[in-house]
């Protein structure tokens, strides 16, 4: 049986930390076994809102690569591309454009999220929303579409756009004849990965996030401030590990010692200081292996290059292909034999 195509991207604006990892980016490495796995840099969108900072992109490109081939996609299975490469995605960017309202993207509730956050950060000394913004979910469905994505792996706040490429996909269909498929989204197992501070979204603006090439004394120093049961004001105080960060991650990089952990931080026998040591040696031990790669790939850029352009040399081939298809549908073959 042939297998299934899976898309997916992401922005380089910074580096992965451990909300990608154990929201997206481990379970990309579990897929590409079973699947055509396309994995995106999405620089073309990370600039619908860095227009003005395109160093912080350019760099973020191959940290992204970096951290990525550093926790387990491999350029065998998977192929990385840069989106910027791939004129062909640009595209079919102009031409879902006339599939789409303007009022349908004002109402899409990522997008409508989005543009709240710049007016609480901007207020009236923003510049507004640009049309690139606003159109960012059009050029997310040309993504998609260009490499036959079946599958799209994205968090929960992703599935807006996934419902507005189906929309577009079927509106291209039912005009043109039936050319693209329709992706389905596939959630991860988990979510959304909560930061240090106990806020419920690890974010590198929210400065809660521990990075996967952080060295083991950033680590330290990160989990010695990790927010703990606030109630809890002595070292023999029983406490209540559900609401203390310091268990949260013990369980999430799976301590084999959680229940003991447990156990004895709701007894009162377990002080945070000692809990957060242990927590330090294991996340230490955890990300070891992580960015000792993250190193190997730092010391050899022209391994990571050469990965990024036969990647996207390869994507480009897929491509052209859905391109050839999609200017047929629309007629605009020309001086192609009918
Ligand atoms: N919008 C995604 C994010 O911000 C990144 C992305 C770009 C993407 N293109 C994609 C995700 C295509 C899935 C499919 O995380």
């Amino acid at each position: 049986m042939e297998k299934k195509n899976i898309l997916t991207g992401i922005r380089p604006t910074g580096r992965l930390h451990l909300g990608h990892y154990f929201g997206a980016t481990r379970n990309w490495v579990k897929l590409q076994d079973e699947y055509n796995t396309y994995i995106e840099i999405a620089d073309v969108q990370a600039l619908t809102d860095n227009f003005d900072n395109p160093e912080k992109v350019r760099k973020s490109v191959r940290d992204l690569a970096i951290d990525l081939l550093a926790v387990g996609i491999d350029p065998e299975k998977s192929t990385l591309f840069i989106q910027s490469m791939i004129p062909e995605i640009a595209e079919l960017t102009i031409f879902y454009s006339n599939l789409v309202t303007i009022a349908r993207l004002e109402r899409n509730p990522t997008v409508k999220t989005e543009i709240q956050q710049k007016k609480e950060l901007f207020g009236d000394k923003g510049e507004g929303i640009t049309y690139g913004f606003l159109g960012y979910p059009v050029s997310q469905a040309a993504d998609i579409t260009a490499f036959d994505g079946e599958l799209v792996p994205v968090g929960e706040d992703q599935l807006p756009l996934i419902e507005q490429c189906r929309e577009i996909v079927r509106k291209f269909n039912n005009i043109y004849g039936e050319t693209l498929k329709e992706p389905d989204a596939y959630l991860s197992e988990n979510k959304r990965i909560k930061g240090l501070d106990g806020n419920d979204k690890m974010g590198k603006s929210l400065g809660n996030a521990i990075y996967l090439c952080d060295d083991e004394e950033t680590i330290r120093k990160k989990i010695m401030g990790a927010v703990t049961d606030p109630n809890k004001i002595k070292k023999d105080d029983p406490a209540n590990p559900d609401v203390c960060m310091v268990y949260y991650y013990h369980k999430l990089i799976k301590n084999d010692n959680i229940e003991t952990v447990c156990k004895e931080c709701k007894k009162g026998a377990r002080g945070c200081v000692q809990c957060k040591k242990e927590l330090i040696e294991k996340m230490q031990e955890f990300l070891r292996p992580v960015s000792e790669r993250i190193k190997y790939y730092e010391d050899n850029p022209e391994l990571v290059d050469k990965i990024l352009i036969e990647g996207t040399s390869r994507a480009k081939k897929t491509a052209e292909e859905t391109m050839k298809k999609v200017r047929k549908a629309i007629n605009i073959d020309y001086f192609e034999e009918k």
